[in-house]
């Protein structure tokens, strides 16, 4: 099959696309699997299985294109190396964020910030984007870093600057910039008091010490990475609680499951968002050699962009894709990490796969439990105008506003 067809790259980019892409990512899924989109001259790939075992080799397709994507508004971060390099620097956080550390350190964070998110929502008709869906993740990020309480308001304005430097025009890139400078003195700052006074054990601290072999960072290296990880960690977790209340908010019965702290059907629910609608699109990678699919050959120094919306609702692998439903038995539930295609069941896409994916999976799936069960169970959200479609907005697959009306809290 070739890459050339006779859908118009335009389609990929116009209003229509941005309103619905579903219908042009089934159109390619079946007409043109690989595709030339000659506006951003990328090369895009659909289907479940190719979007897999792009993900899966990162020799053949490099994250180094997220220097160029990414480094004006964040620095170089541990994200877009790969190999052995990238497997050792992400060891320093990756592993603090699942199993009993995430237990110990991170539950009670979750939790003490779920409750104070929830409780400050003003009581009423309110929009949920920002007071709740960014609050809450850009809060717990603060907290991971030991942010002082005064300056937590900053620092969520600065992750949010950044996040927006990364998907905006060219005032939101200015932004980006200059929120980049000030959190990095910030971290420069913090890190010049821990090196004579030590410091707590969060973010900051593991970034800092010596890895399992004693190499250390150095501090413009770590200020980059604390930029990604601020953006990386509030604003993925905002577009994706969108999504989910998204679905919530669409189904009365799994709303009021939430609020009675039926954690098993939310977690249900969670998972089949995360299939239905992916915050993250796509995933971008550069080719190290020249590849062949479909017939035709992809050059060395390409970019191939995999479409995980388009995979987490491929029919080959999901029946009647775009039927929401939490009960479906062919999307892997079990909180693992991704890559499960078995027993006719195959994970969501929404955290890549391979070895960059993502280092928050875990931490996202227990801020989106314990904050929307304390919603749904305190105050009790009921829409105040009816649901914005689901839309392509900043490069993102979410919606960009959520009014719902507010009972007193507690
Ligand atoms: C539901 C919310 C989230 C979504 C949808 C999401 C999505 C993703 C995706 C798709 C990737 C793969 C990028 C790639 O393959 O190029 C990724 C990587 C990453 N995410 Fe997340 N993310 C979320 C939450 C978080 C949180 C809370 C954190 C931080 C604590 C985080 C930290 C990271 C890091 C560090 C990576 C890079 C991993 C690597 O390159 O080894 N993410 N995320």
């Amino acid at each position: 099959m070739s890459a050339r067809s006779a859908i118009d790259p335009a389609a990929l980019h116009d209003d229509a696309f941005c309103r619905d892409p579903f219908p042009v990512w089934e159109r390619l899924r079946h007409e043109a699997p690989l595709f030339h989109d000659t506006i951003d001259d990328v090369y895009v790939l659909t289907r479940y299985d190719d979007v897999a075992s792009v993900l899966r080799d990162d020799a053949t397709y490099s994250t180094w294109i997220y220097k160029t994507w990414f480094g004006d508004v964040m620095g170089d971060t541990f994200a877009q190396h790969d190999g052995e390099r990238h497997t050792r620097e992400r060891a320093r956080i990756a592993p603090h964020l699942v199993g009993a550390p995430l237990d110990r350190l991170l539950r009670p964070t979750v939790e003490a910030v779920s409750v104070e998110v929830v409780r400050e929502l003003p009581k009423g008709n309110i929009d949920l984007i920002g007071p709740f869906t960014f609050r809450l993740p850009g809060l717990v990020m603060a907290s991971l870093f030991t942010i002082p309480a005064s300056e937590r308001a900053r620092f969520l304005e600065l992750a949010g600057a950044i996040s927006l430097g990364l998907v905006g025009g060219e005032d939101e890139l200015a932004a980006g910039r200059a929120a980049r400078s000030e959190l990095e003195k910030w971290t420069t700052l913090r890190l010049a008091e821990r090196r004579s006074d030590g410091g707590p054990d969060d973010l900051l601290e593991w970034l800092r010490g010596p890895d399992a072999t004693g190499a250390v960072l150095d501090d413009d290296y770590i200020c980059t990475n604390v930029n990604f990880l601020a953006a990386a960690g509030s604003s993925t977790v905002d577009y994706a609680l969108r999504n989910v209340l998204w679905v919530l908010l669409a189904h009365p019965d799994l709303a009021a499951a939430a609020g009675e702290g039926n954690v098993e059907l939310l977690d249900r629910a969670v998972t089949e968002a995360f299939r239905f609608a992916p915050p993250v699109p796509y995933e971008g990678r550069i080719t190290t050699e020249d590849v062949e699919w479909y017939d035709r050959t992809i050059p060395r120094g390409s970019i191939v962009r995999v479409a995980l919306a388009s995979a987490t609702n491929d029919e080959a692998v999901f029946a009647d894709p775009r039927r929401f439903d939490p009960a479906r038995s062919d999307v892997w539930a079990g909180d693992s990490r991704g890559g499960i295609r078995r027993d006719r069941s195959a994970s969501h896409l929404a955290f890549g796969l391979g070895s960059h994916f993502c280092a928050g999976y875990k931490l996202s799936r227990l801020e989106a439990r314990e904050g929307l069960t304390r919603l749904f169970r305190d105050r009790r959200p009921r829409l105040a105008e009816p649901l914005p479609p689901l839309r392509i907005h900043q490069h993102h697959l979410t919606i960009p506003c959520l009014r719902v009306t507010l009972a007193q809290g507690g």
